[in-house]
C-alpha cells in the first residue's frame, strides 16, 4: 500500500519506493510532517513537529498553544494566525477574504482519476494510488479536495486541489496553489529554469535567503523567460549526491513557483496558477480544478531526480501512441527556404533528404494564404495554390511516393489584422475594446476563451489534417498574451481570461490528438517558449529553441533536461554561419549537441556540397544506431557548459548494455589541463567496446578513469557509443 491512514495518531503516510511524504492533524490543524527519504513511521507528530509558544504570535484561547505561523503547514489559507504567503486565497459575497478549512473525510483510490480538461499524468502498467483528502470552511462552504497521486515505483507524487462551492452565493478565488510544502530549515540553493527567446531554460541556482523568491510568467504561457520548474537543493547537491525537492507544473500559461524564507528559518515553497491578475468567479455549485503539480524529491543529487521526470513522463504523461517509440529523423524547410519556396523545391529537398536517410519532410510556415512573410494571412487556412498547385494532397503524396512521411506547420492560435479571418471575425482575438491591441509578429492570439472560436479551430485545422497524408504536425505560437481580455467573457470573468485561454487550448489539442492519434504531434512557440510538461501530455516533443547553434545549445539542452526527457527535445543540425547567432562550427559539433535530443535538421539540402552530403548521411546512419538508447535510456549529466569550457552527457539504455556518450567543448585551451569524462553506473566488472572510436574498457575504468577529453579546436566534439560485451 502506497497510502496509508493511522487512525489512532491521524497521520497520513505517502510511500513511495525510496520516499515518504507524511501529514497529520494536530487539533483539527493539517500539518506536514515530512517530505524526504522513506520513513516507514513516525513517533508522534508532536515529536516530528515541535510547535511551542513564541512571542508576538497568536492563539485561539490563552491555554492554546498552536500558532500556525509557527508549524509547517499542509495547503495554507489566509486570515487566520499564519502571516506568510498562502496557498489559498479567496474574497466571498460579504466582502471578506478569510477562509479556515477543516477536515471533513478523506478515500484512497486504486489508480489515478482524470482531471477534467487539464493535463495530467496517468497510470500505465505501474502502482498508482491517490489520496482525496476532503476539507471545509463552515462559513463560506467551500469544499477542497487535496488530491495526491502516489507512483510508487517512479518516486513521484502528483497534487492538484479542486474546490467545490457548496454554498448558494458566489466566491471569487485570487490564489489556489497546485502544492504546497513547508520544510523545516532555509540552509538551501534555489535552482530554476530561466532565459530568453532563443537562450531558454539556463540553469539558474543560488543560495536561498530569507524572503521571498519568484518564478513566475504573467505572458499568457509559461515562456522563454522562465519554466515551471523549481527546487530546492543542498548547498552541497551535485549531479550525483544531496537532497532535491522539486516541483514541475503540467500547464503551459501563466504560473507562479514561490519559495519563501519565513522568521524561523523555514522554507516554504509552492508551485501554481499564477495570482496576478487572476481571479475566478466560482458560482453557487461550481467547481474549480487546479493544473496538476509533480513533485520529486531525491537525495542521490540533481541527477536521478532528472531521471525521475524522464522516465515519468515518457511513460505517465506523454499519452501520444508515440511516447515510447523510436521518433523520425526530420528534415524542416524553415532555415532552407523561409517563405520562398514552391512544390518543386519541397520535393528536390525531400529527394536528397530521403537518399541521406531523413525519414520525414517538414513543410513550415508559409502554405497558407498569401503568406509570403510575416506580416499577413494567419488565420487563412487554405492552401497557396500558386506555390502548391497540387494542394498539401498533391504534395504529401509526392513525399509519400518517395518513401518518406510526410508533416505540416500550423499556428492555430494566431490571426494577422490582415487576413481574411480577421476581416470576417474583428472580434474574435484576445483584446480590450476602446484599446490598442498591440501586435507581436504582426498577429494576435485567438480568443481561445471563447468556445466559437475554440470549434471552429478544431474544424478548420481538422478538415486539413483529413485532407492529405500528413503524418506529423508542427504547433507553433509566436507571441505572447498582452491587452488581455475577452469579448465572450462578462466584466466580471475578465480576468479568468488567461486561463480560459489554456483550458480552450488544451481543449482543441484533446481533440486533434485524439482524432489523429496516429500523428506525430511537435509543439513549439518561436522555439522554446511553451516548453512544459502540459505540453507534453498532447504533444510528445517540443522544439527547444529557435536558437539551432551547436554550442548555444549545450546550454539550452542540458538545462531543459533538468526536468525534461531528451526525447521531448526537437533538436537540428543547422547551416553554418547559424542564421541566430553567426557561428562557424563544424559539422560534426553540430550533430554531437543534436544527437542528444529528438535529431533531424533544419538547412537547404539542396545547396550542400558532396563532401558536407557524406557528412549528413554519416551522421544519420549513427544516429539510427543510437537513437533508442539516446531517447529511451537513462541520462546522466557528466560536465556542465554552465560550469566551465565542457559539456558532456551519458545515455545508458535501460537494459545497461550500450552506452552513449558526448562530449562538446567550447574555446580551445593552449596546453590545457588534462580532463576526464567519466561515466557513470556502469557494470564495473563488464567490458566494454566502442567499435566507432576502436576502444574496449571496463565498467570499472570508464567510470574512474575516464575517457580523456582534450580541447584541440575551438567547438570540438567527440562522441562515443559503447556496447556492452
Ligand atoms: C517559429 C518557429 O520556432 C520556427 O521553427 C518556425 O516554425 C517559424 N516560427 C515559422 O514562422
Amino acid at each position: 500500500m502506497a497510502i496509508l491512514f493511522d487512525e489512532k495518531k491521524k497521520i497520513f503516510y505517502l510511500h513511495t519506493k525510496k520516499t515518504s511524504y507524511i501529514m497529520g492533524f494536530l487539533e483539527e490543524h493539517l500539518v506536514h510532517i515530512h517530505w524526504g527519504k522513506r520513513l516507514n513511521e513516525i513517533s508522534s507528530i508532536e515529536q516530528a513537529v515541535p510547535f511551542r509558544r513564541r512571542n508576538f504570535s497568536h492563539y485561539t484561547a490563552e491555554n492554546d498553544q498552536i500558532c500556525l505561523d509557527n508549524i509547517p503547514q499542509e495547503y495554507p489559507t489566509y486570515g487566520n494566525t499564519d502571516l506568510r504567503s498562502p496557498a489559498f486565497h479567496a474574497q466571498y459575497a460579504d466582502g471578506t477574504t478569510i477562509t479556515a478549512f477543516r477536515y471533513v473525510s478523506h478515500s484512497i483510490i486504486n489508480g489515478k482519476p482524470e482531471l477534467d480538461g487539464l493535463p495530467h499524468t496517468f497510470r500505465r502498467d505501474d502502482k498508482v494510488e491517490t489520496l482525496d483528502l476532503v476539507l471545509f470552511d463552515e462559513k463560506t462552504k467551500l469544499e477542497v479536495h487535496l488530491l495526491y497521486s502516489v507512483f510508487e515505483d517512479k518516486d513521484a507524487i502528483t497534487r492538484s486541489v479542486k474546490v467545490v462551492n457548496t454554498g448558494d452565493v458566489k466566491a471569487d478565488i485570487k490564489r489556489i496553489m497546485s502544492a504546497n510544502v513547508d520544510l523545516f530549515g532555509k540552509e538551501f540553493d534555489v535552482i530554476s529554469l530561466c532565459g530568453a527567446t532563443q537562450r531558454e531554460r539556463y540553469i539558474n541556482r543560488s543560495p536561498l535567503t530569507f524572503g521571498e523568491y519568484r518564478v513566475d510568467s504573467k505572458r499568457g504561457a509559461s515562456s522563454h523567460m522562465r519554466n515551471p520548474f523549481i527546487a530546492v537543493a543542498s548547498k552541497y547537491a551535485t549531479e550525483d549526491v544531496g537532497e532535491v525537492y522539486s516541483m514541475n507544473l503540467l500547464y503551459s500559461g501563466n504560473f507562479t513557483a514561490d519559495v519563501y524564507v519565513d522568521q524561523y528559518g523555514m522554507t516554504r515553497m509552492g508551485i501554481g496558477i499564477n495570482d496576478f491578475d487572476f481571479n475566478w468567479k466560482l458560482d453557487a455549485g461550481e467547481t474549480f480544478q487546479s493544473p496538476e503539480a509533480v513533485l520529486v524529491y531525491s537525495d542521490e543529487g540533481i541527477g536521478a531526480m532528472s531521471r525521475i521526470y524522464h522516465d515519468l513522463y515518457r511513460e505517465n504523461l506523454c499519452r501520444s501512441k508515440y511516447a515510447m517509440k523510436v521518433r523520425p529523423i526530420l528534415i524542416n524547410n524553415w532555415e532552407a527556404t523561409y517563405f520562398d519556396f514552391n512544390e518543386e523545391k519541397i520535393l528536390e529537398i525531400a529527394t536528397k533528404a530521403k537518399k541521406a536517410g531523413v525519414e520525414l519532410m517538414v513543410l513550415d510556415d508559409g502554405w497558407f494564404g498569401k503568406r509570403n512573410n510575416d506580416e499577413c494571412a494567419m488565420g487563412d487556412w487554405w492552401v497557396n495554390t500558386e506555390k502548391l498547385p497540387n494542394g498539401i494532397d498533391g504534395l504529401a503524396e509526392k513525399v509519400e511516393a518517395l518513401g518518406m512521411k510526410f508533416g505540416l506547420w500550423f499556428e492555430p492560435e494566431a490571426i494577422s489584422p490582415d487576413s481574411d479571418l480577421y476581416r470576417q471575425h474583428p472580434d474574435w482575438h484576445i483584446q480590450v475594446p476602446g484599446r490598442t491591441t498591440h501586435l507581436g509578429r504582426s498577429e494576435y492570439l485567438l480568443d481561445l476563451a471563447n468556445d466559437e472560436v475554440c470549434d471552429y479551430l478544431i474544424d478548420v485545422i481538422g478538415n486539413i489534417i483529413r485532407s492529405a497524408k500528413i503524418s506529423y504536425v508542427k504547433w507553433d505560437m509566436n507571441r505572447n498574451m498582452t491587452d488581455i481580455g475577452s469579448p465572450a467573457l462578462p466584466a466580471d470573468r475578465q480576468r479568468e481570461t488567461a486561463h480560459r485561454y489554456m483550458l480552450g487550448l488544451y481543449k482543441i489539442m484533446d481533440a486533434l490528438t485524439s482524432e489523429f492519434e496516429d500523428i506525430l504531434f511537435e509543439s513549439c512557440s518561436g522555439g522554446g517558449g511553451r516548453f512544459d510538461a502540459g505540453m507534453l501530455y498532447y504533444m510528445p516533443q517540443t522544439w527547444a529553441s529557435d536558437n539551432s547553434d551547436g554550442i548555444n545549445r549545450l546550454l539550452i539542452q542540458y538545462g531543459t533536461s533538468l526536468a525534461y526527457p531528451a526525447v521531448t527535445m526537437g533538436s537540428h543540425v543547422s547551416a553554418v554561419p547559424n542564421h541566430q547567432i553567426h557561428r562557424t562550427t563544424s559539422f560534426k559539433t553540430r550533430y554531437t549537441t543534436a544527437s542528444m535530443g529528438q535529431f533531424g535538421f533544419e538547412l537547404d539540402i539542396t545547396k550542400m556540397e558532396d563532401e558536407e552530403f557524406e557528412k549528413m548521411a554519416e551522421c544519420i546512419k549513427h544516429y539510427k544506431k543510437v537513437r533508442e538508447t539516446v531517447q529511451f535510456g537513462d541520462m546522466y549529466r557528466l560536465l556542465s557548459p554552465f560550469e566551465g569550457n565542457y559539456a558532456a552527457w551519458q545515455f545508458l539504455s535501460k537494459d545497461g548494455t550500450q552506452v552513449y556518450i558526448c562530449c562538446s567543448n567550447v574555446l580551445a585551451v593552449p596546453n590545457g589541463p588534462y580532463n576526464f569524462v567519466k561515466c557513470r553506473n556502469l557494470e564495473p566488472d563488464a567490458i566494454y567496446y566502442d567499435e566507432d572510436n576502436d576502444i574496449r574498457m571496463s565498467g570499472a575504468e570508464l567510470m574512474s578513469i575516464g575517457l580523456p577529453h582534450l580541447e584541440i579546436r575551438d567547438f570540438d566534439s567527440k562522441t562515443y557509443f559503447f556496447k556492452k560485451q
